[in-house]
């Protein structure tokens, strides 16, 4: 017999627009593009506030525009809900032992996890980013330390300040790796 709450959840209708977003996040949020995020076990009000900011146009996503305007509120809390709720698949590929343990020292410096969390599994508005694609995580740290876009937070600017390229490509590949 079926627990009480699958039961339920078999009986939630889906999220309006997740096909379109499984189209490019990838099924249950987990990405098969590299540069494109994974969104799957990101933190409710993290996917939130980013829906609504680009749905806003205040964060440019080009490809996101179509699908984002015919939108409300609540279908976007109905799709956070979903994807927040979705188990996370770390890509398989390659891990660099020496990379990831100077990844570790430079994030550890920089106190990335006294907001990402020990574990980088992100809280309330700050994403997560263990398991997140490594081809998404160097272009968008480069981004933030550079020219960050409109309507992106200045604290990760400030995170990143002074930090090589060197230090940003370890980073991406420690947190990349880490499950
Ligand atoms: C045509 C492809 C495409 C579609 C369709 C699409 N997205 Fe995206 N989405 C992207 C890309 C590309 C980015 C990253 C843009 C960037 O580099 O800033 C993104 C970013 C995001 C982000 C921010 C993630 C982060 O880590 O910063 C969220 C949340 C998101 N999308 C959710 C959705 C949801 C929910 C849907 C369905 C309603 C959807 N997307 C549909 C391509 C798409
Ligand atoms: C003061 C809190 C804070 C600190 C410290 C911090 N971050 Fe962030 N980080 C955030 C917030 C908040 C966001 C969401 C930013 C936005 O909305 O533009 C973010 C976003 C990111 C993103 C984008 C992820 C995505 O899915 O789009 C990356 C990558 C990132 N941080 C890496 C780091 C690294 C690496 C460090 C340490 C060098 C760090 N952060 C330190 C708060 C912080």
């Amino acid at each position: 017999m079926l627990a009480a709450a699958s039961a339920a959840a078999l009986a939630q209708p889906q999220p309006a627009g997740l096909e379109a977003c499984t189209a490019c996040h990838g099924p249950g949020g987990n990405s098969l593009t590299p540069a494109i995020p994974s969104i799957a076990g990101q933190p409710r009000v993290f996917i939130e506030n980013q829906l609504v900011l680009i749905r806003e146009g205040l964060r440019d996503v080009p490809a996101m525009k179509a699908v984002m305007g015919g939108l409300n509120d609540a279908e976007i809390v109905a799709l956070a809900t979903h994807y927040a709720a979705q188990a996370v698949v770390v890509p398989p590929g390659a891990v660099d032992a020496e990379k990831r343990r100077l990844g570790a020292e430079v994030s550890k410096r920089a106190l990335c996890s006294t907001c990402h969390l020990p574990g980088y599994t992100g809280q309330n508005q700050v994403p997560r980013l263990a398991g997140q694609h490594e081809a998404y995580l160097l272009p968008t740290m480069k981004m933030y330390r550079d020219r960050p876009d409109p309507g992106r937070d200045t604290a990760m600017s400030a995170a990143l300040y002074g930090l090589s390229d060197a230090d940003l490509a370890n980073l991406a590949h420690y947190l990349a790796t880490t499950k």
